[in-house]
């Protein structure tokens, strides 16, 4: 694949299938006569927009040419995407923006601002109606992140594309710091320590491609479900591999996508936002052909812990499944919270809280798997009986218990001896580091060989498919944010 940046006439034609593309406004122009504006007037003026098929299925566009006075946003283009935004959510379609914009057009003024409220306020409306996805296809700055930002799905194409509130220049002049575009906004710089980007691609073809990808995972709208694959890989299949993956020794790492992977069909895993907050992996994968969303912790990255990234990043993707009809599996092996003051005061309280919201809330068909560790908190909030979820199980190396055994003795038995405690330490660890205690209480429905997790799995989701679960009536929740 080359890395050449496409006009947007090329991205829209690999975007789509092949002669679907219809036009809208394309003899759109603009009508402002400020700064000698009236002598360029352009065609289209600088956005194309339309709709097509992807795989047969109908997505509605929009995107942005960079060299129409830097892709900024007009009042005439601004009404041009509003127009499709519309007739997406009316059709119940799936709407896809390719940008590359310098933001509010600066020659329009208040005009242009309003466009982009136009465009923000059809963002909110149709969340969690129709899928809204957004491409990053060049620099972006203002009111083109702020559109990206309300929909479901930011890609950026790495070094080609950037993100940010104000550009190099502003920024040095209010703040006094030097910075290029690439270290303000670059996409790794958002796929890894801003978590505003999903995923990065590595030239114009594999972010458009790989649109085409989620799109295949997604519903039209909130009415539907995912389209269904045929079940070419056999649903009872055994996952002989997963026997090992899960080391004896509790204190050791392992990678939680050697669990995913292997249960999928085709084991195949589509991550999102692999870079971002490792310590939770999100993402979609189809079992018995049908799109299933993956939330699970990762003991090879802070062991797994949850902390502010993992937090926003795990409820974002949960209320996203839920929006759409996508049953979610929760794949559990956590020692807790994250502890530390930085956390504290940056408020893991307030975005943990987030991840016991989004499960809670989520009606979807849930379910649990506890590989290992379920302590504390983070037992009660990775999808637990009592918090929602319609099945639990558990491997029999699953310790389900307050905290680990040492930190439990430390706290119980601190003026004991070493002697001492190390048989309070072997004492705890036969109550409480197994699933029994908790398949005694019912709060495990069943205890399975690591072998029999994707059949298990499957036949859960099978049996809670048709699940009909409705919240208390009300105009909205108040999230904590
Ligand atoms: C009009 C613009 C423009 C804009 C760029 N251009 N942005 N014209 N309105 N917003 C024009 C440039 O003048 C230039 O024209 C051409 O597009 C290419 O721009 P360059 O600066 O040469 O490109 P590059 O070096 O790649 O830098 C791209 C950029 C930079 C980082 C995006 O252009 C920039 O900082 N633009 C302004 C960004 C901005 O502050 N926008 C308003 C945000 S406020 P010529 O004729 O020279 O080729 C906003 C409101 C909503 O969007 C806020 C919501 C929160």
């Amino acid at each position: 694949m080359s890395s050449k940046k496409l006009n947007i006439y090329e991205r829209l034609e690999l975007l789509l299938d092949k002669g679907s593309f219809v036009e809208l406004d394309k003899h759109v122009k603009h009508r402002c006569t400020n700064f000698g504006m009236e002598n360029k007037r352009i065609e289209g003026d600088g956005v194309v927009s339309g709709y097509g098929k992807i795989d047969g299925r109908i997505v509605f566009v929009y995107g942005f040419d960079f060299s129409v006075l830097g892709g900024s946003l007009s009042a005439a283009n601004a009404k041009k995407i509003a127009k499709v935004q519309d007739m997406a959510l009316r059709s119940g379609a799936p709407i896809i923006g390719l940008n590359d914009s310098g933001g509010a057009r600066i020659q329009e003024g208040v005009e242009s601002l309003t466009g982009f409220a136009e465009i923000f306020r059809r963002n909110v409306m149709s969340s969690g109606v129709i899928p809204q996805i957004s491409a990053i296809m060049g620099p972006c700055a203002g009111g083109s992140c702020y559109s990206p930002a309300l929909t479901d799905f930011i890609l950026m194409v790495n070094e080609e594309s950037q993100m940010f509130v104000t550009g190099p220049n502003v920024v040095k002049q209010v703040t006094n710091e030097d910075c290029d575009k690439e270290t303000l906004g670059g996409a790794m710089v958002h796929a890894s320590e801003s978590g505003v980007c999903h995923l990065v691609s590595d030239n114009d073809e594999d972010c458009i491609m790989t649109i085409r990808e989620l799109v295949g995972f997604l519903p039209s709208n909130n009415m539907e479900d995912a389209p269904v694959h045929p079940a070419t890989d056999d649903v009872l299949r055994s996952c002989h591999e997963l026997d090992q993956v899960v080391p004896a020794n509790p204190n050791l790492p392992y990678d939680i996508k050697n669990i995913i992977e292997p249960i999928c069909d085709q084991q195949y895993f589509f991550e999102i936002q692999p870079d971002f907050a490792k310590n939770i992996v999100v993402g979609f994968g189809r079992m018995a052909g049908r799109t299933v969303g993956f939330v699970a912790n990762q003991p090879n990255y802070l062991a797994g812990a949850i902390d502010i990234d993992a937090s926003d990043k795990a409820a974002r993707f949960i209320q996203f499944c839920d929006c759409f009809n996508i049953p979610l599996v929760a794949i559990e092996d956590v020692p807790g919270f994250l502890p530390g003051v930085k956390q504290e005061h940056m408020g893991i309280i307030r975005h943990g809280a987030k991840i016991v919201y989004a499960f809670a809330e989520a009606t979807v068909p849930k379910v649990t798997l506890i590989t290992r560790k379920a302590y504390g908190g983070a037992y009660i909030v990775m999808n637990s009986k009592q918090i929602g979820a319609d099945f639990n199980l558990a491997y029999p190396s699953a310790e389900i218990a307050v905290m680990g055994a040492k930190g439990a003795v430390s706290i119980l038995y601190r003026k004991e001896s070493a002697e001492q405690q190390e048989a309070r330490i072997k004492e705890y660890e036969e109550q409480f580091a197994n699933p029994y205690c908790a398949a005694e209480l019912g709060y495990i429905d069943d205890i399975i060989e690591p072998a029999d997790t994707r059949k298990a799995i499957i036949k859960a989701l099978e049996a809670c498919r048709n699940k009909s679960l409705s919240n208390p009536p009300k105009k909205h929740g108040n999230a904590p944010m």
